[in-house]
């Protein structure tokens, strides 16, 4: 049964970051590894698109307590878990869809989002990651850490599993619904090449998940 985005990870609050920390390949290292591609000023303003409880700017925030955050999530439940973690930081945390928010114009020195962009497509993609683009000051980049599909079959197969699951559900196509679909990752580097970002390059990887660096 399909559930909507929000109430997955409600539903699944507890217990999230030792999930996350323990069963998923590579983020015993992924969260340290990116938040240390983020950038070293202290006052830096950083965006995080489907923040969650924050676990990739943990150790960010640790080592540049004056970092000015703004995190987006659909989940009001794991923003408050996240504030909960740093209640005396500059944190700006926004529930709301990372599609409708506006990011405003060359406000961030980075933005920042694992494991939360792959349950789109590329035609969803290719509008967020040119607002993305505009957000980040001259100079900055865009760290994505994310899984990625096999193969174009695989990813061929992730989308059509999710359109038979909707129609045989009669879910509403306006509603986000927590379904993988990974893009393979050239595809992922061709929607941010189609965004205008540059240098578009692969920093690292663990198994299927990819740390991606992308220049404005
Ligand atoms: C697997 S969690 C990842 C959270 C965090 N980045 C981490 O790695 O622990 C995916 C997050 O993306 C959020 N999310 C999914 N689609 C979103 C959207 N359209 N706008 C904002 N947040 C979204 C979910 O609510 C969830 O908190």
């Amino acid at each position: 049964m399909l559930e909507k985005m929000s109430d997955f990870f409600k539903a699944r609050l507890d217990g999230y970051d030792e999930h996350m920390l323990t069963e998923i390949e590579g983020a015993a290292e992924f969260y340290g590894f990116t938040a240390s591609k983020l950038p070293a000023g202290n006052e830096c303003s950083i965006l995080d698109l489907g923040c969650g409880t924050g676990l990739e700017l943990e150790q960010y925030i640790a080592a540049h307590p004056d970092a000015r955050i703004t995190g987006i999530d659909l989940s009001a439940e794991m923003l408050g878990r996240f504030k909960e973690k740093f209640p005396d930081n500059n944190l700006n945390l926004i529930c709301g869809s990372y599609f409708d928010v506006p990011f405003g114009e060359r406000r961030f020195d980075a933005a920042v989002s694992v494991e939360s962009l792959h349950h789109f497509t590329a035609e969803e993609k290719l509008p967020l990651y040119t607002k993305l683009r505009k957000a980040i000051k001259r100079g900055g980049y865009f760290i994505l850490t994310d899984y990625f599909a096999e193969s174009e079959e695989a990813e061929r197969m992730y989308f059509e599993n999710l359109r038979v699951l909707k129609k045989e559900q009669g879910t509403d196509d306006c509603e986000f619904y927590h379904y993988d679909t990974p893009l393979t990752v050239e595809h992922e580097i061709t929607v941010l090449g189609g965004a205008g970002f540059s240098n578009i390059e692969i920093l690292y990887k663990w198994g299927a998940t990819y740390c991606v660096k992308a220049a404005v």
